[in-house]
């Protein structure tokens, strides 16, 4: 039961070994925060859960700061701003940051907050399309990807909150698009909502045998959420000077080790082939940028996006454990007030 006087805050408990469980986390109470100088006080309304979170749980290296025991679980939110000592934040602004799991959160100015533009949708788009996974979608196809008209562009995870919109955007370029997903309903809502031209169940036995036949002449553009036997697939299946932009690898991100990776690297010798990661808050300055075109193709009605909803702070846990057996459809959020 919420409490309008209180903070309810999702805290780590435990470090999970292998795939995070309920138990890893616990629900909190705390006094609502007081904002000091220089913050502004934030009243959640919702939070985007993102498989990378589950890198800030372990102990070993990050590139960011992980979350130590008894911290509140980090998570990315959408709140409006109720009081505030600062002069870029009036109070009724709807902001997006970096809050973390719980109901109220204080905005310290940190440089990947700001303030939404109620013309451009619902607030939580900026945790969906208009937020990092499109941003994640735009450049890793754009940049790294480089897709050309006639092209074969191949996404894994390819119904999920980036690997929708990838496949999209390809199709606004004109190239042929191919889903690699986890279950027969995820293959229509692939070809029925997004437009692929075919799509690929990842427990199918004959997984290669189908990614051969929907790409008879080879992938151009692998665009990789997924990691493990998919990108040995995509490997396999690459024509010469194919362009692969690594995004995600959720199959490996609870693997016990040694965590094995693809057996077939060494085509990326023979065939050429050049493969990029990227971390997408590294690029914090092109944001103008892909909220100028993307989001004039989503005003415009050209791209579909869905989400899964789960309602309530407590449901957090919950919700970001659903990543990893692809509980979504879509992108994965949790609704608060
Ligand atoms: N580099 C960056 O800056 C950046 C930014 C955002 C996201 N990412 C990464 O991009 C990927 C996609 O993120 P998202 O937010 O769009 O998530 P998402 O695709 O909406 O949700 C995760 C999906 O991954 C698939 N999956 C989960 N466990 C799997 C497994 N063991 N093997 C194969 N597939 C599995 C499931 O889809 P199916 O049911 O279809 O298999 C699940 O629905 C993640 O790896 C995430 O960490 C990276």
């Amino acid at each position: 039961m919420s409490d309008e006087h209180v903070n309810t805050r999702i805290v780590l408990k435990s470090r999970p070994n292998g795939l995070p469980a309920i138990a890893d986390f616990a629900v909190e109470t705390a006094a609502i925060p007081q904002p000091g100088p220089g913050e502004a006080l934030v009243e959640v309304m919702w939070l985007s859960v993102d498989g990378f979170m589950i890198a800030r749980l372990r102990v070993e290296e990050n590139y960011t700061a992980g979350v130590a025991i008894g911290d509140v679980m980090q998570a990315y939110g959408i709140g409006r701003v109720t009081a505030s000592n600062r002069i870029d934040r009036a109070i009724g602004d709807i902001v997006f940051g970096a809050f973390g799991m719980q109901q109220w959160a204080l905005d310290q100015g940190s440089p990947v907050g700001r303030v939404l533009d109620p013309a451009m949708g619902p607030p939580q788009s900026a945790l969906g399309i208009l937020g990092i996974s499109g941003w994640s979608a735009y450049f890793g196809l754009l940049d790294i990807g480089q897709p050309k008209a006639g092209e074969t562009v191949v996404v894994s995870a390819g119904t999920g909150a980036v690997g929708a919109l990838v496949g999209q955007i390809a199709k606004l370029h004109g190239c042929r698009t191919i889903a690699l997903v986890g279950s027969e309903k995820k293959v229509r809502q692939a070809i029925d909502l997004y437009g692929y031209d075919a799509a690929i169940g990842r427990h199918d036995s004959d997984f290669d045998a189908q990614l051969k036949c929907a790409a008879p002449q080879g992938i151009d553009v692998y665009f990789d959420n997924v990691g493990g036997g998919h990108l040995e697939a995509a490997l396999n299946a690459a024509r010469p000077y194919a362009r692969f932009a690594i995004c995600g690898m959720i199959s490996m991100y609870n693997a016990e080790a040694p965590v094995p990776g693809p057996a077939n690297m060494a085509l990326i010798i023979g065939k050429n082939l050049r493969l990029e990661g990227f971390i997408v808050s590294n690029h914090w300055d092109m944001m103008g940028d892909f909220l100028k075109e993307l989001g004039a193709w989503h005003a415009q009605g050209q791209l579909k996006w869905r989400q899964t909803v789960r309602e309530g702070i407590a449901s957090a846990p919950d919700a970001f454990i659903g990543l990893f057996t692809g509980a979504n459809m879509g992108k994965m959020l949790v609704k608060l007030a």
